[in-house]
């Protein structure tokens, strides 16, 4: 009898499908995924693939990201209900409010966010380029970043450039508490702290390295460091570990999981392949405006 992972494969195969996986999924979900990356790197890669099928397992944002870069395509969603709190802090309806209170202002939005925010948007960014996209705006523009409040004030206080920051923010990474951060580097004196932007000031304070996830696994593989704790969705330590069989990783709680990540696993993604289903889809006149600000983001990053 096939196991569940054979009959993925076989469909997988069948339908001309790929599996693509963010690094925060279940570790068996990761295990089978022919790719695994953050949300830049996904992005990238939804948009060069040559097949027509894609298993996108991830939050729904991503998905939707890949099907405004690939509208030809058909994206999967293993769950539906796959979604990321942070990206429902903000509306179109609001960020248009917004909008008319600051006429001119430069609209940024962290990748964190539907399509529908993306399209009132005229950049957008993730965690690993956030910087270098707010610097790429003239210093004369007054600029609003949108959802999330941490990467703003991270961004904010990297380039001393005042912005107009929504107030939105991760409920995983607002978990981590910093005697979380001190009771690890207690007991783990000589680790480096790993944290990702979305956390809030007292773990950004306390960390080593600010990072996005797809940075964490580089900078794990490539310095001399042996030992890190990591602040910040624990699915990544399947991907350091199984990366870095000779280093030490440390996740800084066990509170930092993303329940909406853990949604998709097996069973769901060989359904997901069985019946074509969740596909997502986004209306083309919103796809073609929010397409711009991503491809203004991948031509600057
Ligand atoms: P990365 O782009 O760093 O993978 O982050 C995505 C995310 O949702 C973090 O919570
Ligand atoms: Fe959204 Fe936070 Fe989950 Fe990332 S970890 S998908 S920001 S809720």
């Amino acid at each position: 009898m096939q196991s569940i992972e054979e009959k993925i494969q076989q469909l997988k195969r069948e339908r001309g499908a790929i599996i693509i996986a963010h690094n925060y999924q279940p570790d068996e979900v990761q295990a089978i995924a022919d790719f695994t990356g953050d949300s830049l790197e996904l992005s990238r890669k939804a948009a060069e693939l040559e097949e027509d099928v894609i298993v996108f397992c991830g939050v729904h944002f991503m998905a939707e990201t890949a099907a405004i870069l690939s509208p030809e395509k058909t994206i999967l969603l293993p769950d539906r209900f796959a979604g990321c709190p942070m990206a429902d802090m903000i509306t179109a309806e609001q960020l248009r409010a917004k909008k008319a209170e600051h006429p001119g202002a430069v609209v940024i939005c962290y990748v964190n966010s539907s399509a529908a925010v993306k399209a009132e948007c005229d950049l957008c960014c993730t965690s690993s380029n956030a910087t270098a996209i707010v610097a790429s705006v003239p210093a004369d523009r007054e600029i609003i970043f949108v959802p999330d409040t941490h990467l703003g004030h991270y961004i904010q206080k990297e380039l001393g450039r005042e912005m107009i920051i929504w107030d939105g923010y991760c409920p995983t990474h607002s978990r981590i508490r910093d005697i979380d951060i001190k009771r690890e580097l207690a007991d783990h004196p000589n680790a480096k702290v790993m944290a990702h932007p979305e956390c809030p000031l007292p773990i950004r304070d306390l960390a080593d390295y600010l990072l996005s996830t797809g940075q964490m696994c580089t900078h794990a593989k490539e310095s001399d460091e042996n030992e890190f704790i990591v602040a910040t969705e624990m699915g990544l330590l399947y991907r350091l570990r199984n990366e870095n069989p000779e280093k030490k990783f440390y996740s800084v709680s066990d509170r930092a999981l993303c329940p909406n990540m853990k949604k998709i696993d097996l069973e769901k993604i060989l359904w997901s392949l069985e019946d074509m289903q969740h596909r997502v889809t986004v209306p083309e006149e919103t796809a073609n405006k929010a397409r711009r600000s991503i491809e203004s983001m991948l031509e600057l990053s």
